[in-house]
């Protein structure tokens, strides 16, 4: 079967500008959003018209990219006091994707590398390293999808929660990445999505995708899993990732820690696909991460439909941590990693190094 091509763009540079599919609006709309500053981007990825872990990275060294074209004609100084404060204004715009702050290290380590005080040839190679990020994600998610696409049986039926596909990427996606590369391989493969309550990255955009490509897809209210579980008809769960830990904790969408502990009941194979930039060896387990709270709104109801008395105490974590114990493999792309701890996770990012 011939590879998938996204008839949509997560992010695309045009016309020296950053330009984001807006994926509040999806599935009732395509529309793009053009973006000129770090700020206005930062805007973007706090108010989720980017989100998902590795795209909310590439979307961040752009705004790093677009701060420096911005800056490009004032003094030296003046480029470092403006790029100094691109780089805080990006970092504070969501906190638990560890792919942000890579990407911004990434940035700074390039940034530092460059002639001082060339503050248009600085531009010019931050611009090319943001680009750099943006195809090595792609390739990393396609190089995921192999080793994945090996652990699907052909029929499986697979559950996914969350949105890791192309939408929350460069391109490709992680966990739909996995699923993507094994229908490519040839194998019939069917999902089932968790809608994914509060914001419904489930029914609207991994619904969406899918259908978009012919992958057969049912959409499920979150709650129903465990039942599907008990009646057999999940063979194997697939999710993306925020952050994991040095020791293999994975924090990801809200929900994901009760879907893996239902599959460890009913002994269905749990695997997370994420790429290198996930991981953050800083953080030795899952209960350092740390957990966004969103607006009580979200809960309340969707949009401008608000379904919940209007004073109702609310507690909106939109993201939860599971133990690496429950983890049947990591999907990387330099490989699975199956039942990750420490040893393996540092033993895994050694190599990479190499
Ligand atoms: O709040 P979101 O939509 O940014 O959360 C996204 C997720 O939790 C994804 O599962 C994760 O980022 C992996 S995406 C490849």
């Amino acid at each position: 079967m011939a590879g998938f091509h996204s008839k949509f763009d997560t992010l695309r540079w045009c016309d020296g500008r950053l330009e984001m599919i807006d994926q509040r609006l999806l599935p009732a709309e395509v529309a793009y959003i053009s973006y000129e500053s770090a700020a206005s981007v930062a805007d973007g990825i706090r108010d989720m018209v980017v989100r998902g872990a590795p795209a909310i990275g590439c979307a961040a060294a752009y705004g790093v990219a677009l701060e420096a074209l911005r800056m490009q004609r004032r003094s030296a100084e003046e480029f470092k006091t403006g790029l100094d404060s691109a780089f805080e204004v990006l970092a504070a715009s969501r906190p638990t994707a560890v792919n942000l702050f890579w990407a911004l290290a990434r940035m700074r380590e390039i940034w530092q590398s460059c002639v001082p005080g060339d503050v248009k040839a600085s531009a010019a190679c931050l611009l090319d390293a943001a680009h750099q990020i943006f195809h090595a994600d792609i390739a990393a998610n396609r190089r995921m999808g192999e080793f994945g696409a090996e652990l699907i049986a052909d029929g499986a039926s697979i559950l996914t929660h969350c949105n890791a596909g192309a939408l929350a990427t460069a391109g490709h996606g992680t966990a739909l990445g996995v699923i993507r590369s094994a229908v490519e391989a040839g194998k019939k493969i069917s999902v089932f999505a968790d809608e994914t309550r509060p914001f419904l990255q489930g029914a609207r955009l991994t619904a969406w995708e899918l259908m978009q490509d012919g992958i057969p897809v049912t959409l499920i209210a979150d709650n129903a899993a465990g039942h599907l579980m008990s009646r057999g008809e999940i063979d194997v769960i697939i999710v993306g990732a925020d952050r994991i830990a040095a020791n293999g904790d994975v924090a990801n969408k809200v929900g994901t820690y009760q879907v893996a502990v239902l599959a460890q009941r009913h002994r269905i194979p749990f695997y997370v696909a994420a790429p290198l930039s996930t991981i953050d060896a800083q953080i030795a387990d899952g209960s350092e991460i740390p957990i966004e709270e969103r607006a009580a709104s979200e809960v309340r109801g969707y949009r401008d439909l608000q379904w919940a008395p209007k004073l109702v105490n609310v507690r909106n974590p939109v993201f939860d941590v599971t133990p690496a114990e429950l983890v049947t493999g990591l999907i990387t792309e330099l490989g699975v990693v199956l039942a990750p701890n420490t040893e393996k996770i540092a033993q895994l990012l050694r190599s990479a190094e190499r």
